[in-house]
């Protein structure tokens, strides 16, 4: 019997990358999984996932003896982000876990910052997981359980320049999350985040496309930090999707049920550095 049988899990970006990792990991566990991902281009920022994407991940979970349904949603509106959480209750009749993990980013020296793209930044990744929080809190608090995993970064730990909106952003998924698990705590909720170093995904190939570099490349050198990075032995210097998705699924079962308030770096070490 897997560790989330009989749960409901609610991923936001799920369509690609680290959110249908998560997915994938979640369900292999017996979760049910309710994917929402935007599935439209933003003006000026790099592809989003394409409903292709989503479609596949669905029937991923499937073939893999879960269920999971997907479903269209800016996290930037919360009317979007209400309506999706109440169609899985309906459909599924509960979220267990709520993983707010969709994000964008844009390299922009802060004097050439423009409000939309300020706006965008800001909107995903910080209002946006208000949004889930907001949206799936009341049934949580009804229910008197729940896990809500934010998804911070490493450069909303240690700061990095010409992504000053995004570090910030990231930076306040932190304190959001702290604040969270005191305030949900009285209803048996655990709120936690982790924080990915550098992960090849379409984040750093629509960072590289932006800057006019080989995606490759651009990963090594975002990499080159870390405590593991170079011929360090255990090959540990590459994160890759897979090992957040292992602290996602930790922190959604009852092995984590006494850590609240956290935010995990998944970073090899970087923010350490
Ligand atoms: N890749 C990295 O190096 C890295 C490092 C640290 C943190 N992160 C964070 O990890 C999370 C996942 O990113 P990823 O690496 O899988 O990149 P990704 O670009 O592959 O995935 C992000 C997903 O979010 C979706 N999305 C974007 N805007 C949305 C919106 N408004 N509403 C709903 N969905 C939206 C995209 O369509 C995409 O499917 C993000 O929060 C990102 O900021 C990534």
């Amino acid at each position: 019997m897997g560790k989330l049988e009989g749960k409901v899990a609610f991923i936001t970006g799920a369509a690609r990358g680290q959110g249908a990792s998560h997915a994938r990991f979640l369900a292999r566990e017996g979760a049910k999984i309710i994917a929402v991902d935007i599935l439209d281009s933003i003006p000026d920022f790099y592809a989003t996932a394409t409903q292709e994407e989503l479609d596949g991940l669905v029937q991923e979970i499937k073939d893999l003896g879960s269920d999971a349904i997907g479903l269209k949603v800016d996290v930037r509106d919360f009317a979007q982000v209400k309506a999706a959480v109440d169609q899985g209750i309906e459909h599924f009749g509960r979220i267990d876990v709520l993983c707010n993990n969709a994000g964008m980013i844009r390299v922009d020296a802060i004097d050439e910052m423009s409000d939309h793209s300020l706006d965008v930044v800001i909107d995903i990744c910080l209002k946006g997981v208000f949004n889930g929080v907001r949206a799936v809190a009341q049934h949580m608090k009804q229910r008197g359980s729940g896990s809500i995993i934010n998804t911070s970064s490493a450069g909303g730990i240690k700061a990095l320049p010409y992504v000053s909106h995004y570090a910030a952003a990231k930076g306040g998924v932190v304190l959001a999350t702290k604040s969270w698990a005191n305030e949900l705590a009285e209803w048996n909720i655990n709120v936690n985040a982790v924080a990915p170093g550098t992960i090849l995904s379409g984040m750093i190939t629509g960072l590289a496309g932006q800057a006019g570099q080989d995606p490759d490349e651009a990963f090594e050198d975002y990499n080159a930090n870390t405590l593991f990075a170079g011929n360090k032995p255990g090959d540990k210097g590459r994160v890759e999707v897979e090992d957040i998705s292992k602290v996602v699924l930790f922190l959604a079962t009852d092995d984590a049920r006494t850590i609240t308030g956290q935010t995990i770096a998944i970073d090899a070490g970087w923010t350490a550095s």
